[in-house]
Formats: structure tokens, sequence, C-alpha cells
């Protein structure tokens, strides 16, 4: 087959300029330590000790800049930012509007949330401010546009990072006014076309007043799933609506100043592919729970000790390639991370020796231009002051955490070189956020039960990350042409122009793996008519009769058909969702083994123009999806970070500027493991040492080679 020539191998600009380094750094609170000179001094000389060259500094220093209203302090703000620039260190600002003074909700209750019960918060918490509220986006653009006319150009300034963690929803009058004007737009203005496309004839939920609609509530309407996607969306434009107001000032008054906001991963409450359009660099906050009992994972992972960190890695590296995918191949930032443990996981286990290098790693082998951490110096009060720090209550640079923060931030500035580097990805998984809300509100076929559709995507991109092949996470609306192979795992919710541009993909030579539960509804979540796949079906070959639902513990069997063209023989478990399909123009290369559907197609082929494209009627077992995918990419040849066989437990990442390759070996096993490199000669950046043949990797290291 023909080789697609990728996109991705130039190299991009760094962050800002002013740091062509890789960024090490932290959250810093000084504004919890305002009476603590000797504290903050001290703090100077740390952060030069653990080789930090950024702090992330202001989120939450609303009330320290305006503790009334109108009148403002930036005193003590001025002095940190100068001493950080004395001493070398750059700053990522923040607009501090993520939490409240409490001045402001009491003279203004307007800007407190109300709950999808029509409840209004009280003051306290964060997080929490109404997305519409005229008032606070007033005073948000207020205090925003202060900070940047006197930080603007100081030498400190970095990045501009913008209120934190997004989410959430607020059901006040002003938001469902906003919701209602935001229906108006899409449907024309036209009740009736809401009303089609809403299917509200059902129940007798036919709209004939605009002034009717209200958003989702558990005390009113939440089944009408027309209104819970379009809410959904709605949420997600509104937050957008508003990071923007909070942005205006910024990109007037220092339109060089690159801006970000820092993400939480596959969080469902945002779809990020539209968010993402309004950054310069994506960030975001990651938090696995490493050296878990399991409890955290489900669906095909296995329970023994060894194997967990490697599948947390897996599940990691995913919401990395997200990352790094939404500015299509531009390195992301590691804004947030826990240099040992953090304060809301089930159990606050230690990060072992080891771990935290080997997670900042991990992400900068993804493509990652930073390791940050949450946070600098450990409060001392509230309830993050048990949360792991680089500092934490001796205060000392003589504790285990922050030895190991300090060697990273010295091999970090080996690294230099990987700065703009990209992942240069043949493969690409479809993880698509309007997906995910109608799979979640679908009452099928199962009820009061996760369908998986996350952990499905994970599972499918388990076997290539683990065999090292770069894969990019994308949406339903990305371009599918830099790739040879895509994958598209419950693709059920199928938008406009998606089968479209899917068949133009494959005609063209691409390969194409779907599963069962596709092409059931359009981008109104309403069933296609005439057979599903619905506009998959011309592609795919194949129609999907009917779907059978099994209990958790019960199993069916998938049995390769002899001579198939995958190479694959045997048998395989399925669980949870079995598709009775028919081959149309598809051929079948397995069948099931049980129940009234036995004999019938399970995995089906169909040659379409010059690519094929293949379709998994069941949900089935790792086992099954690494032979697959192990057998696809060898018909793709698809290039993996190292040509040779790796134990599992060890991962092969790639980064690359499109001439020079970097090759990062990172080992999740707490065993030593050994890795073959043959005869080629490596020359490992962290320890300056040449590598070639037998090597072996001690238990949580790392390699990074050239
Ligand atoms: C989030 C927030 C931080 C902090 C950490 C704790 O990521 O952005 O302010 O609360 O969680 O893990
Ligand atoms: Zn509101």
């Amino acid at each position: 087959m023909e080789r697609k020539k990728s996109n991705r191998t130039d190299k991009h600009p760094p962050i800002n300029s002013k740091l062509p380094h890789i960024i090490h750094g932290a959250d810093y609170n000084p504004d919890q330590w305002l009476d603590r000179p000797d504290l903050l001094e001290e703090d100077l000389r740390l952060m030069r000790l653990a080789g930090c060259n950024t702090m992330t500094l202001g989120i939450f220093s609303w009330v320290a800049l305006e503790p009334r209203e109108g009148e403002f302090n930036f005193f003590w703000l001025d002095r940190i930012m100068d001493d950080l620039a004395g001493s070398g260190i750059f700053v990522i600002l923040a607009t501090p509007t993520a939490a409240k003074p409490a001045w402001l909700a009491r003279k203004y209750p307007e800007v407190l949330r109300v709950t999808a019960d029509r409840r209004r918060r009280l003051h306290g918490l964060r997080h929490n401010h109404c997305f519409t509220s005229p008032v606070y986006r007033e005073r948000a653009g207020i205090i925003n546009r202060m900070l940047a006319e006197r930080y603007g150009s100081h030498p400190a300034l970095l990045m501009w990072h913008i209120s934190n963690e997004y989410g959430g929803e607020c059901h006040c009058p002003l938001c469902q006014e906003a919701f209602r004007r935001w229906l108006r737009r899409k449907y024309d203005d036209n009740l009736d076309n809401l009303n089609r496309a809403w299917w509200t004839a059902f129940w007798s939920h036919t709209y004939t007043d605009w002034q009717q609609i209200e958003s989702p509530s558990p005390i009113g309407e939440s089944l009408l799933h027309g209104l819970t996607i379009d809410w959904k969306r709605f949420v997600t434009d509104q937050t957008i609506d508003f990071l923007r107001s909070e942005v205006a000032p910024i990109r007037e008054i220092t339109p060089d100043i690159p801006v970000t906001t820092n993400f939480m991963g596959t969080y469902p409450g945002i779809n990020y592919w539209k968010f993402s359009n309004e950054l310069d660099v994506i960030s975001w906050d990651s938090y696995p729970c490493w050296h878990s009992n399991g409890d955290t994972m489900d669906c095909g992972h296995p329970s023994d000790r060894e194997g967990r960190d490697w599948k947390v890695a897996a599940d990691t590296a995913f919401a990395h390639n997200i990352m790094r995918s939404l500015k299509r191949g531009r390195p992301f930032m590691l804004m947030e991370s826990t240099p040992s443990v953090s304060n809301w996981h089930p159990v606050h286990k230690l990060k072992r020796p080891g771990m935290n290098r080997l997670s900042s790693l991990l992400a900068v082998a993804h493509g990652s231009d930073t390791v940050q951490y949450f946070q600098w110096r450990r409060s001392r009060g509230s309830s993050e002051k048990l949360h792991g720090s680089v500092v934490d209550h001796s205060g000392s640079e003589h504790t285990r955490i922050f030895k190991e923060v300090a060697e990273i931030g010295s091999e970090l500035k080996k690294l230099d070189d990987l700065v703009g580097t990209t992942v240069p990805a043949e493969t690409a998984i479809i993880y698509d956020w309007e997906n995910r809300w109608a799979i979640d509100e679908a009452m099928g076929p199962v009820y009061g039960r996760d369908k998986q559709y996350e952990r499905t995507c994970k599972n499918h991109h388990y076997p290539l990350w683990a065999l090292g092949i770069p894969t990019d996470v994308i949406s339903a609306g990305c371009d599918f042409s830099p790739y040879r192979l895509v994958i598209a795992p419950m693709l059920y919710m199928v938008k406009e122009g998606v089968a479209e541009r899917l068949e133009s993909f494959v005609q063209q030579g691409g390969i194409l793996a779907c599963t069962y539960w596709s092409g059931i509804v359009d981008q109104n979540d309403l069933c296609f008519l005439g057979g599903f796949p619905g506009p998959l079906r011309r592609v795919l070959g194949i129609w999907a009769e009917e779907i059978d639902a099994l209990y958790p513990e019960e199993r069916n069997r998938l049995i390769m058909e002899s001579d198939n063209d995958l190479g694959i023989s045997g048998e395989y478990e399925l669980r949870d969702f079995c598709e009775i399909i028919h081959a149309e123009s598809a051929h079948v290369l397995a069948r099931y083994a049980g129940d009234f559907y036995r004999g019938q197609p399970v995995l089906t082929a169909n040659s379409f123009g010059k690519g094929m494209a293949y379709y998994l009627a069941a949900r089935a077992e790792e086992r099954f999806l690494r032979d697959f995918y192990g057998s696809l990419a060898d018909k793709c040849s698809l290039k993996r970070a190292l040509n040779v066989d790796l134990p599992e437990g060890v991962s092969a990442q790639l980064r690359s500027d499109g001439r020079r390759d970097y090759i990062f070996l990172l080992n999740f096993a707490q065993s030593p493991q050994a890795v073959d490199l043959g005869e080629r000669a490596f020359r490992e950046l962290l320890s300056g040492t040449e590598l070639s043949g037998r090597i072996e990797l001690e238990p949580f290291d790392v390699k990074v080679m050239v």
C-alpha cells in the first residue's frame, strides 16, 4: 500500500521564545504567605535549587488583588514578579476568576450558580460562577485588564493562564434566557425546526412558545435527548463565550503573549475540540492513580500488581494524545501533576521513588514541553493542606520529594532539543465528546450501567500504545487524510459529513476500523432510518439488524474463519454487547460461537476503493484487540518508536522534528526489564552514554535516545 506522507513533522516554536527550554515549575500561591517574607525569600532559593524556570502565579488571587470592589492592591504581586524575574524565573500569570471574593457574591447574588434542581448556591468553594452574568463578566474584565496593563511588558511574563479548570453549568434565569437565544439562532427562529429536531411529538412535548423551554433538570425534563444534547452544546458555547470575554482585554493589550487554560483530560462537560480553538497552547492537569489496587480501572484490566502502573500509563497516554492532537500535533503543557500524593483519590498512595520522574517523562514523551506541579509550597490550612507539593511543611530541601524534583529539573535541561518536536502519528482514534454525550444519554442496550465509551476507546488505543505506535486521538470533525489507520470505536452519533469523509478516506487507501453500535443516530440524536449503521453502511458493507446485551458475567465467543486475511486464528471472548449483523458487500473474517446468532458474522472487512473498512460487531477481549491491531499495523506498515520486541511494562514512544527521532523507553514494571536494541547504537541524552545491544531498565527507569 502507498505510504501517506505525515504532515506533522515540522518543529513548532517554543511556547514563548523567551524560554526555549522545557518548562519546569509549579502553581505558586504566595498570596497565602504574605505575612512570611522569610519564606517567600526562601522560595526563590529553593526554586533555583529545584531547577525550576517557571511559576504559575495568581490563580486564586482575586481577593488579594481586589479586597473590596474597585480597591486594588498589586504591590505584593509587583514584588513577587520582580523577585522571580530577578531569580531568572518566568511567570505564567493567571486571571483570578476561578474563585470569587465574598464581597462580589454578597453584593451581586446573580453571580452565584443555580444547580440543575434550581437551587441557588451560597457563596463558597470555587469554579462556580455563572458564565452568563453580565456583572461577573464586567468585574472579571476589569481585573483582567488591570493585570494585562500592569504586567503585559514585565520581563517575567511568559504566558496567560485564564482562570482555572473551566467546568460545570449554571441553570439561573440569565442562563435560561441565553439558552433560548442560542436555540433561536440555531433553529432560525423557527420552533417547528426545533420540535422536529428534538422529536417533541413524543409524550406531547411539542413546544409552542420559546419561553416554555427550560434546561434539563431532575425536577423537570431529563429525557428529551435533543434538548439534553443541545444544552450540553450550549454549555460549551457559553463557557467559550465567557472565556472570550475574559481574554478580550488580554489579547488587546498583550497580543504577543500566548494564552492557555488548564484542561482536565477527558472531562465530559466541555467539548474541548471547540474550546481549544480559543487558545494558543493546550495545557492540562494530570492526576493518574499510580500504584492503585485496580479499583479505578475496569473492563479488561488485569488485577496483577505488576501490570497496574503499565495500564494506568496507557490510560494517561490516551489523554496526553488528545491534548497534543487538539492543536494538530503542537506540543502541549503538563500544567499540573502532583510530585507525591493527591488529596482526592480514594487512597493517597505515595508516588514510589522514580514514579514522579517516570510520569513526568511520560508526558514529555507524548508531546508535552513542560513538567509542572500542583503545588510549589504546601498550603498550611484548608482542604489542600495535605496535597502533595514540591516543598512540604518541613520547608526542607532534604526531602525525598524535593530531591526527586530537583533531579528532574537538572535532567530536563538536557532535553532542550525536544522543545517544539512532535509525535508523527499515522494512526488516529476517534474520541468524540458529542458522541459520548449521546451514548451516555441513550437508554439502551443496557440501563443504569456505564456503556463504557471512554473505556472502549482507551482499550482500542492500548494495543497500539503497547506496540509503541504513535497515535493521535481526534474528534469525528478532524481531517482524516494525514492518517493511514483510523479507528472509530462506538461511533454511535454520525454527524453530517462524517460518513462522507470516512468514505473518501477509505476510498483513497485508508484503513478504517469501526465497532458495534455505530451509525445509530444523527447529530440531533435521531435514529437513522433504513438500517444501521446508517450512513456508514456503504463503506462498512454490513447491515446491523439488532444488538444483544449481555449480563456482566455472560460471555460469547468469536471464532476466526480459517485463512482469513488478518492471519489470526482461534477463538476470543466477547462480552457486554453482541450485534447481529449481515455481511452485504463485506466478507466475513470471524463468526459468533454461541447463542441463537451462532455462525453469524462478528468481524468483517469491506474492500472499498483503494482501502479497507473493518467492522467488529461485539466487545472483544484485550487479547483480540492486540492481535487485530497488530495485524493491521503490519498491513499498514505503521512506524513504531522502536522496531524491537518490548516486554510488557516497557513503553517505547517517539518524538521527532522530521529529521531526528527521539525515542523514549519507559519502564512501568516494578522489576528490571531487558530490551534488545539490536545493532543500532544510540546516544542516551539523560546519562550521556552510548547504548546498543541488550540493555536493562531498572524499575521505573527512563531512557531518552537519539
Ligand atoms: C486541580 C486544580 C488545582 C488543585 C488540584 C489538586 O487540578 O486546578 O487548583 O486543586 O486540582 O489536585
Ligand atoms: Zn447562570
